[in-house]
């Protein structure tokens, strides 16, 4: 089949998923992509076409599908020990643990471990709120944080939220969204205006004494979207000030993700008492992790159990994964290749008005569209033709944002510029396809 022919036979697992699987579970296309295999870059549906993964799953295949060390050890460990409950000790887990303390950023240690970021972004909440015992969190809009109620009731995307009652405690703050910047106003004139918001919604909508400010330090489904310069060194200290732990949810940003450091937080100058993350740390095998402060931890009072937090396969990846990066030097790469990345789509933007905003850091990098540059109103519909285009080149992205006009792409942490050059090619095509129609 050439690379741009359309698909053409119906798919036996796709009819099955619309017939047997919630209607909620959305799939990407209008005619959605089933895949049965995966090595390093690529994918293939069951159709045998071969794509270009450039979304890694939601940035979670952050070194490869079926990397072959991390397969490897996991093979290892399923043949050795595959379950164990938190009831026992486990090597991995143990090792992990210690491992997590040693990269995690200053006096973090412990932690706690799940199957998923919802899970630890809900563990770090409980945790903040039994350690202050305080119950009032400060999140931002356009954040996200998974599908449990806490987690339901914390993010700020009404298109994510169902229906259900919320639970009560979460305030929303005006988010660090400089491109459409909540006060009409410019970086850096503005003088932080919406981390000092902060401050007068602490004191306007909660008892002025809260348990945390739990941030992204990128919003990942909300766009990518990339606080300024001393944005959270001003949140933070207004958090500390009003009695608040900082929760980093590093669910997205972390392992490299964001070039140079372990965690997307170390790019500002402040220190976290909570990491959460998941995604990239399992490189696709289901995993949480939740790190906190030896004060704050001390004061999460048992019984507390999970039947698959800290399984021993999943442990076994996360240190794989880990030990690659480590011995492939991918942060750095993240830095590089992700530095070609942002120059490559500046200058798509300098091509097409649709292109309203560039932004992201090392390997996360969006694009957000527009359908007037001065207007700025969004354009979903964009997104999804570039979508199509981009999908008949076989070449996957993702897309965010409140108004899903943002294309993200999350290329694995050992990509080259050959994948680049071939993302931007399919992206070029995409975009000049908009006016041939
Ligand atoms: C920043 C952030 N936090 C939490 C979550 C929830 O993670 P999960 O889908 O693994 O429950 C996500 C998922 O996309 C996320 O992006």
């Amino acid at each position: 089949m050439s690379t741009v022919e359309a698909k053409t036979t119906p798919s036996e697992i796709i009819r099955k998923h619309k017939e047997f699987l919630f209607p909620a579970v959305a799939m990407y296309y209008q005619e959605p992509i089933a895949l049965v295999r995966g090595e390093g870059h690529h994918v293939w549906d069951d159709q045998d076409n071969k794509y270009l993964d450039c979304f890694g799953g939601v940035l979670t295949v952050s070194v490869g599908h079926a990397h072959p060390k991390v397969t490897e050890a996991i093979i290892n460990q399923v043949k050795t020990l595959q379950h164990t409950s938190t009831l026992y000790a486990n090597k991995p887990q143990s090792d992990l643990a210690e491992k997590l303390y040693q990269i995690t950023p200053g006096p973090l240690k412990k932690s706690f471990f799940t199957n998923s970021g919802t899970e630890a972004d809900d563990t770090a909440i409980h945790a903040a709120k039994l350690a202050t015992g305080r119950h009032e969190i400060v999140v931002l809009r356009h954040s996200y944080s998974g599908r449990s109620a806490t987690a339901l009731s914390a993010m700020g995307h009404a298109p994510w939220r169902p229906l259900l009652p919320q639970v009560a405690g979460f305030v929303h703050a005006r988010a660090p969204y400089c491109y459409r910047c909540p006060f009409k106003l410019t970086y850096p004139e503005c003088g932080l205006a919406c981390a000092d918001d902060m401050e007068e919604l602490i004191m306007t909508t909660t008892t002025g004494e809260i348990a945390a400010f739990m941030a992204e330090p990128i919003l990942g489904v909300g766009g990518f979207i990339v606080p300024p310069p001393g944005y959270f060194e001003r949140a933070v200290e207004i958090t500390r000030k009003h009695g608040g732990l900082f929760i980093a949810d590093e669910v997205q940003t972390a392992w490299g993700r964001t070039g140079d450091k372990w965690f997307g937080i170390e790019h500002w100058d402040v220190q976290p008492d909570i990491i959460t993350s998941a995604k990239g740390l399992g490189n696709g095998v289901p995993i949480g992790i939740t790190v906190a402060t030896e004060d704050v931890a001390n004061k999460y009072p048992g019984l507390t159990f999970s039947t698959f937090g800290g399984n021993p396969v999943s442990m076994t990846a996360a240190l794989a994964v880990i030990k690659v990066i480590e011995d492939e030097n991918l942060r750095h790469n993240a830095t590089e290749v992700g530095g070609y990345l942002r120059q490559r789509l500046e200058e798509l933007k300098e091509k097409y008005a649709a292109i309203g905003d560039v932004r992201g850091m090392g390997l996360m990098q969006g694009l957000e569209l527009v359908k007037d540059r001065e207007t700025k109103e969004p354009a979903p519909e964009t997104v999804a033709k570039v979508f199509e285009e981009t999908r008949r080149r076989r070449v996957l992205i993702g897309k965010g944002g409140l108004y899903g006009n943002v294309i993200r792409t999350g290329l694995m942490l050992n990509s080259t510029r050959d994948h680049v050059d071939e993302l931007i090619q399919a992206l070029d095509a995409g975009f000049s396809s908009l006016s041939a129609n």
